[in-house]
């Protein structure tokens, strides 16, 4: 239809250019405005059919003889020749670039089609397409988005530097994370962020490809997966208070018992029943602090980190386990070395850790009848300058089989055992940055060692 309607203009303007006295050139240039136009409409059979009539009908009108479709003139032959191949050629072109144009709009169709964001912004942070995921994700419409910058429009907050970020993308080409961002209705969306990098010339990039997969709702559900995993840590955290108050309460009682047996001797010894006051003293305050820690834990307060010397948080515990040794008839030597760097960490924590290992250092003592029943607890420098303490016992050692669930909560191999210890033990470790093992000594008994990285060595992960 668009041919014949076509064929039938460049007929007629022909005529008429005829009939108004123009010359070929004027009636040829009129034909390839009309093909160029037409061409923008048409398909491939009027890229042929159209030069084709224009041809036909300015040989009938101005090739000598007129009013014939013969040429009789070289110049007219190869006038008409050389209009044919442009006009051709130019509607081939127009052809080709209307078929490159529908193939692109699909592509971008395509790229609607996806929830993601696909964002393409220049080296300058200039937005220069828009699909509709980042309509959908961010609220701007393309016209709205396309020639801002992207980082004031949507005020990004990347985990890292984004200079950092360009720069493993100049180096790698690739960089991936979770970025933050506002949207045009001022709320905040969370995405997980895929940056490429676009050259155009090899090695020269030209702009950054950015797709984004919105996980707002994913972090939501996390983080209500993290309350829930809070209410578990107090569930958890009770098992804890129940394990780290037993032992000073136990202690108060056991001193309460021997300062009234000193007391109701019929020479009352004044003195003994005051330390064993002093003891009891002592066992409140770290009970006190204990659920001190706990309410701070509770309201997530970050706990109170100082400077410490690692050989007085083990000088303190040894009047809190005296009567545990006594009752063990077990006997405490130190070996501390006495040029230790400071450590940062909670001295309280840090006291609760070595008297539960002092505990179990005792109890696996308990059953040694033909040996002494010698605890030790050493501090010393690691090789990468943190700090050391072991507390070494010579009890029964470790069954292998039990070796892989030691740190596991609640596992023990006593009957009364809450197997708990280890495993607090282990936390609190962990959250000033170190380490803690246990391992079977050559001859008797176990080793539990631990490390507070010293000031200076490493930051602490508290
Ligand atoms: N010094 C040790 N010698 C031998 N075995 C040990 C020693 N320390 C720990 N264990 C083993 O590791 C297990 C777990 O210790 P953990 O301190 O976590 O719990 P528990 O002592 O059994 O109970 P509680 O929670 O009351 O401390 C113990 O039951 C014991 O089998
Ligand atoms: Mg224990």
């Amino acid at each position: 239809m668009l041919t014949a309607v076509g064929g039938a203009l460049l007929v007629l303007s022909t005529w008429l250019s005829f009939r108004f006295g123009a010359n070929m050139m004027v009636a040829a240039s009129i034909c390839m405005t009309e093909i160029v136009l037409l061409s923008l409409f048409g398909h491939f059979v009027s890229t042929i059919l159209l030069p084709v009539i224009a041809i036909g009908s300015l040989d009938y009108f101005f090739a000598t003889p007129v009013f014939s479709f013969r040429v009789d003139i070289a110049s007219d032959f190869w006038a008409l020749i050389a209009f044919f191949a442009s006009s051709s050629i130019v509607s081939w072109l127009v052809n080709h670039v209307r078929r490159l144009g529908a193939i692109h709009r699909q592509q971008a169709q395509l790229l609607d089609l996806t929830h993601d964001s696909v964002m393409v912004r220049g080296m300058d942070d200039t937005i220069s397409y828009w699909n509709r995921g980042a309509e959908a994700i961010f609220g701007w419409k393309a016209d709205e988005a396309l020639g801002e910058m992207s980082h004031s429009l949507l005020r990004s907050r990347y985990p890292i530097d984004f200079e950092q970020i360009k720069q493993t993308l100049l180096e790698s080409g690739y960089w991936e994370g979770e970025v933050v961002h506002a949207t045009k209705n001022g709320s905040v969306v969370a995405t997980a962020t895929r940056c490429s990098i676009l050259c155009v010339k090899q090695g020269v990039p030209t702009a950054i490809l950015e797709t984004s997969t919105n996980i707002t709702e994913r972090k939501r559900n996390e983080d209500a997966v993290g309350h829930g995993t809070r209410f578990t840590t107090i569930g958890e955290l009770g098992t804890s208070i129940a394990h780290e108050l037993g032992q000073p309460i136990a202690a108060i009682g056991a001193e309460s018992s021997a300062g009234l047996r000193w007391l109701n001797r019929d020479s009352p010894n004044i003195n003994e029943a005051l330390s064993s006051l002093q003891h009891i003293g002592a066992e409140c305050r770290r009970a006190t602090e204990i659920i001190r820690h706990v309410r701070a834990m509770t309201k997530r307060k970050p706990l109170q980190v100082t400077s410490l010397a690692i050989n007085d948080v083990i000088r303190d515990v040894i009047p809190l386990v005296h009567r545990e040794l006594l009752n063990h008839q077990a006997t405490l030597k130190t070996r501390l070395d006495p040029d230790l760097p400071p450590v940062l960490g909670d001295p309280v924590q840090l006291a609760q850790v070595t008297i539960n290992l002092v505990m179990n250092g005792l109890q696996a003592m308990a059953a040694v009848a033909n040996r002494a029943r010698e605890l030790v607890i050493e501090s010393r420098r690691g090789e990468a300058g943190e700090v050391l303490v072991a507390v070494c016992d010579s009890g029964a050692g470790i069954a292998p089989n039990d070796a892989e669930r030691l740190f596991e909560p609640f596992f023990t191999t006593k009957p009364e055992g809450m197997g708990v210890g280890l495993s607090i033990c282990q936390a609190i470790v962990q959250s000033h940055g170190g380490e803690i093992r246990i391992r079977n000594n050559t001859e008797h008994g176990v080793t539990v060692e631990f490390s507070v990285p010293a000031i200076g060595a490493h930051d602490g992960a508290l």
